[in-house]
């Protein structure tokens, strides 16, 4: 991690920002949850599934293309999940969250991730921008229902309509739910520190919300394992593993 020590690191300004703000918003992407064995779509430790980018194939077309792959896809994750535990990185998350509560301000999580792990970490306020695998819903109708961390190896068809359903993410050429980006914009545009971490801000309209927090005038803190394009948006960059940065802002946190 780099100036980590001193009154005047980054770390330590960061600290302070913290423990003086009363609303704060959240952006996490897969970084944060690197550390508990889940793969990150790009960057450092980034993988290609089959050879394929995510591009190629978490779309609709994607999909309609070669439903039974991207289904496993989905389904095999969602398995894996079931003996993967959040880490320190989203435990500090909800610890800042109870901290903010407890004196009377406001915690916006939005999350990219659709692995419920910031949930199980006992984060509340979890704005789930790019949906949840532990939901699948129907293609064509709004049918949609909660699913386990069994295997499910054949496509259902919806119970409703017949039609064929699918994982309830939101894929590349989607919109975001709209309620879910209207408080998530919401909360990057009124609060007094915004945090970004572990994701490469690049998949918009979610790394929008660096941006609206830069420009509203709160201070913002990045903490990622490499630079990315909101490095030179924000305030603080903390160059630094999730699950060892995070714990730490909020040990030196009031
Ligand atoms: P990415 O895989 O694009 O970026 C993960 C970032 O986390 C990279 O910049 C890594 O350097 C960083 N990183 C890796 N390990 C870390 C660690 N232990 N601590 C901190 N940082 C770490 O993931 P996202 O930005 O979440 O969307 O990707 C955004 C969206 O692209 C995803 O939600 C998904 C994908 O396509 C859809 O499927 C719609």
């Amino acid at each position: 991690m780099a100036d980590k020590a001193g009154p005047h690191s980054d770390l330590a300004r960061a600290q302070t920002a913290l423990s003086q703000a009363r609303h704060v918003a959240c952006l996490t992407g897969a970084g944060i949850s690197a550390a508990s064995g889940v793969p990150t779509y790009r960057g450092a430790g980034g993988a290609l599934w089959d050879g394929l980018k995510v591009e190629d194939w978490a779309s609709p077309e994607g999909y309609a293309r070669q439903p039974e792959r991207v289904w496993r896809w989905y389904s095999d994750r969602r398995v894996q999940l079931g003996g993967i535990s959040p880490n320190a990185g989203h435990a500090a998350l909800a610890e800042i969250e109870r901290r903010i509560a407890g004196r009377g301000g406001t915690f916006t999580l939005a999350t990219q991730n659709i692995d419920a792990l910031h949930q199980r970490a006992g984060s509340r306020n979890v704005l789930e921008l790019h949906g949840s695998m532990l939901r699948i819903r129907c293609c064509v109708c709004e049918h949609a229902r909660q699913v386990g961390h069994e295997p499910i190896e054949e496509i259902p068809a919806c119970p409703q309509c017949g039609a064929r359903m699918r994982p309830a993410v939101v894929w590349f050429g989607e919109m975001l739910p709209q309620d879910v980006w209207t408080a998530a914009a919401e909360a990057a545009a009124e609060c007094d520190v915004f945090l970004t971490v572990g994701t490469s801000a690049v998949v918009y309209p979610a790394a929008g919300l660096v941006e609206m927090a830069a420009a509203t005038g709160g201070t913002t803190i990045e903490i990622n394992l490499e630079p990315t394009p909101a490095s030179r948006l924000v305030d603080i960059a903390i160059q630094g593993k999730a699950d060892e940065v995070l714990p730490e802002l909020v040990s030196g946190t009031g």
